[in-house]
């Protein structure tokens, strides 16, 4: 295979592409030097190469992949590219990947199961109820094989059932019972992709952690123009497999390493019925926990009470207040790395009378017409009491939420609380609690970096990244 810096040469050298392409020229010289290309970059190398004529076969990971032996299961829905769908199953059938390809009903009015069942030389499933399938295939085993879904040609209607949990065919019920990385490739009419209805549907999905192929701007076959065409279904296969390297690559970083991630708000409870807590829904530490988890590490989740569904990790802590997370963390010390993702509560509330008539806590608070006060007692600070042990895992990180200052405030954090990163948000006007995007800064003793915003899965895992690469350097 040629390398990278060939292709780069052949596009006019590090100083044009990166023009072109809108980056520095420092990274477009890490490329050279790593041979590799960004999966996030390969659509605009591909349009760089295409105009000028460049055959990208002897370049792109392509010709890597002959080994590559993931799985993959095509989803096929309805639309007049349905039919470049077959270039796709061509160039994975070129691979050593194991191709499974469902078709929906309006798939098949474009071309047949037939058609697909001779090309990938294995049985095309088309039916929810079959008798048949049920025994050998049924839709779970089906949902649970792959490491990707992809859905290409990926039309309106199956993006709205997916955001919707619609599942009534084969398509939508495989798309619902998986834990697999979907990728979607949509290709519909501009203004069917402009349509308030199907954006949002994009968001949410985003936000859940599927993945999009962006649809290509230029003229349809319906005869309008605009964003909405299928992307090529080269890009398509690069993007794919790039996503079953990214992820087998990552697969066993971690393995036995230890982590210890705190997640979600806290209680502090008043009397037996009110209680003071913040707007943490826990959805950034469960990201996190779940990308550890799926990179081989032994998690240990300690959450306080959040609403949303948990993840696969090896152990899973529930408290309720600041001190019992502070104990429950130390008792699982030590730990190779530690995440304090959670939104401490920082005082516990003391009821107490204007009057200093004593108050009964184990009882409801009664109104009377004398004042009720609040005196606080500092909850222990867990990051940092930790991060100043003895018991100091090889790697601290932080969170910072801020609603000003956000850079200078988390850089203090960072040192007061002798911590290895710390990734710092502005959490006002309601932008980020309960949220699935952030838009964050990760800092360490020497460098800010401001991250793109991006969905909390995302941030999970190029925080993993991060993590990885310190874990490496320092040996740890
Ligand atoms: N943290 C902690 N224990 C606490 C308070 C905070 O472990 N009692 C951790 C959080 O999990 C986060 C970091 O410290 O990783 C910063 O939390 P944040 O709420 O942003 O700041 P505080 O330290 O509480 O300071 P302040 O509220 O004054 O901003």
């Amino acid at each position: 295979m040629n390398n990278i810096s060939q292709l780069i040469s052949l596009l006019g050298g590090t100083g044009l592409v990166a023009k072109n392409l809108n980056i520095k020229p420092s990274t477009v010289s890490n490329w050279r030097k790593l041979n590799k290309i960004p999966k996030k970059k390969i659509h605009n190398i591909l349009s760089l190469c295409s105009g000028l004529k460049i055959n990208t076969e002897d370049f792109l990971p392509s010709k890597d992949l002959n080994n590559e032996n993931g799985k993959i299961l095509l989803i096929i829905c309805g639309g007049i590219a349905s039919y470049k769908s077959l270039e796709v199953i061509r160039l994975i059938k070129k691979t050593n990947i194991d191709l499974d390809v469902v078709m929906t009903k309006s798939a098949q009015k474009f071309i047949t199961p037939l058609l697909v069942t001779s090309l990938n030389e294995k049985k095309c499933y088309i039916d929810l109820f079959s008798v048949e399938d049920e025994i050998k295939m049924n839709h779970i085993m089906l949902a649970r094989k792959p490491d990707i879904i992809l859905v290409a040609p990926a039309t309106a209607n199956i993006m709205a059932k997916l955001a919707n949990g619609i599942a009534d065919d084969l398509a939508s019920t495989i798309l619902l019972a998986s834990f697999s990385q979907i990728i979607l490739a949509p290709s519909m009419n501009p203004v069917m992709w402009n349509n308030l209805a199907t954006q949002e549907n994009y968001q949410k999905l985003i936000g859940r952690g599927v993945e999009f192929i962006e649809p290509d701007v230029g003229d349809m076959a319906c005869g309008e123009n605009g964003a909405g065409r299928f992307p090529e279904p080269k890009m398509i296969f690069e993007n794919v497999i790039s996503n079953i390297i990214d992820r087998k690559n990552t697969a066993n970083q971690f393995k036995d390493v230890s982590i210890i991630i705190t997640a979600g708000p806290t209680i502090e409870n008043i009397d037996p019925v009110r209680f003071v807590s913040n707007k943490s829904s826990g959805k950034q530490g469960f990201a996190i926990a779940s990308e550890f988890s799926r990179r081989g590490a032994q998690v240990t989740l300690i959450t306080g009470p959040v609403n949303i569904p948990v993840p696969k990790c090896t152990n899973i802590i529930h408290v309720i207040s600041a001190q019992e997370m502070f104990e429950k963390t130390m008792s699982q010390l030590p730990a190779d790395i530690l995440i304090c993702s959670a939104a401490v509560a920082d005082w516990k509330m003391i009821p107490e009378r204007s009057s200093k008539e004593k108050i009964n806590h184990e009882n409801k608070i009664k109104k009377n017409n004398q004042k009720l006060v609040f005196k606080t007692i500092n909850n222990p600070d867990i990051l940092s009491t930790i991060a100043k042990s003895n018991l100091r895992p090889g790697i601290v990180v932080g969170f910072s939420a801020e609603t000003n200052d956000v850079i200078r405030n988390a850089k203090s954090k960072l040192i007061s609380k002798e911590i290895d990163l710390i990734v710092a948000n502005d959490v006002s006007d309601d932008k980020v609690f309960g949220k699935d995007f952030n838009k964050v800064f990760l800092l360490d003793e020497n460098n800010c970096e401001e991250w793109s915003k991006q969905s909390k899965k995302s941030i999970a895992f190029n925080l993993a990244n991060k993590i990885y690469k310190i874990f490496t350097t320092n040996n740890i």
